[in-house]
């Protein structure tokens, strides 16, 4: 899977790509991700790529022009892959991400180019002339689009084959529409708080409908709107 990511903050990007599980996955050539900077398409003599809004109002709208060539230039890179190109744009007014849209993603036969708004946006004809899917991370506004990519990023990478071990995936939260139960490791002690017993026992079956009514537990306590779901 190939991401090609569309932003004025090339910067913020590199922790990201040179970190703990994303860095071995690109390394192992089951994700590349190439960070593109919007500025290096634009025409203008001073260099600039967002404009104030037609209309009134406050913050910049980054232009069509340049996000147009980098979105052309993107989609020229990857168009030799057998494989459609999706192109999202991170926006608060988008589809709020979850793991069912994480998994929808993830096992698309599709690279991805995302793009990252900053200031008030980007222009609206973007969105209509290359059908762009908009995402949201959560109900609130972030300064710009870039900590919500690597979100939606971390998120797909995680669930791609070779990536984490299959093991990891089947027991964490929301993968059976539950939160995970609870985890302990050594010491045995912590302070006089016990490891239950059960988990000791190394009775494989009673454990695991122990963290199965743990993880019931857990969910009517946090997110009781999740029950409901998997009720139905
Ligand atoms: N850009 C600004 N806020 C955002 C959010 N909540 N989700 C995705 N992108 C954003």
């Amino acid at each position: 899977m190939k991401f090609i990511v569309l932003t004025l903050f090339k910067e913020m990007f590199e922790p990201f790509v040179n970190t703990s599980i994303i860095k071995r996955t690109i390394q192992k050539d089951i994700v590349s991700i190439d960070v593109v900077d919007i500025r290096e398409f634009t025409k203008d003599k001073h260099n600039r790529v967002d404009f104030p809004p037609y209309g009134g109002g406050s913050g910049m709208i980054i232009s069509p022009e340049p996000l147009s060539a980098a979105i052309d230039y993107s989609i020229d890179k990857l168009k030799h892959e057998d494989k459609d190109i999706e192109i999202i744009y991170m926006s608060p007014r988008g589809r709020v991400l979850n793991y069912n849209i994480s998994k929808e993603l993830s096992v698309k036969d599709c690279n991805y180019i995302v793009i990252c708004g900053h200031y008030e946006g980007i222009d609206e004809r973007i969105i209509e002339e290359y059908n762009v899917k908009e995402i949201s991370i959560g109900d609130y506004v972030l300064t710009g689009g870039e900590l919500a990519c690597q979100v939606l990023m971390d998120s797909i990478i995680r669930l791609l084959p070779g990536a984490i071990t299959q093991e990891s995936l089947d027991e964490e939260s929301h993968t059976n529409g539950l939160l995970e139960y609870p985890q302990y490791t050594k010491p045995y002690d912590f302070r006089g708080r016990l490891v239950p017993e059960i988990l000791i026992s190394g009775h494989h079956k009673k454990i695991a409908e122990y963290r199965k009514q743990e993880s019931i537990r857990i969910t009517k306590k946090f997110r009781p709107d999740l029950l409901d779901e998997f009720d139905k």
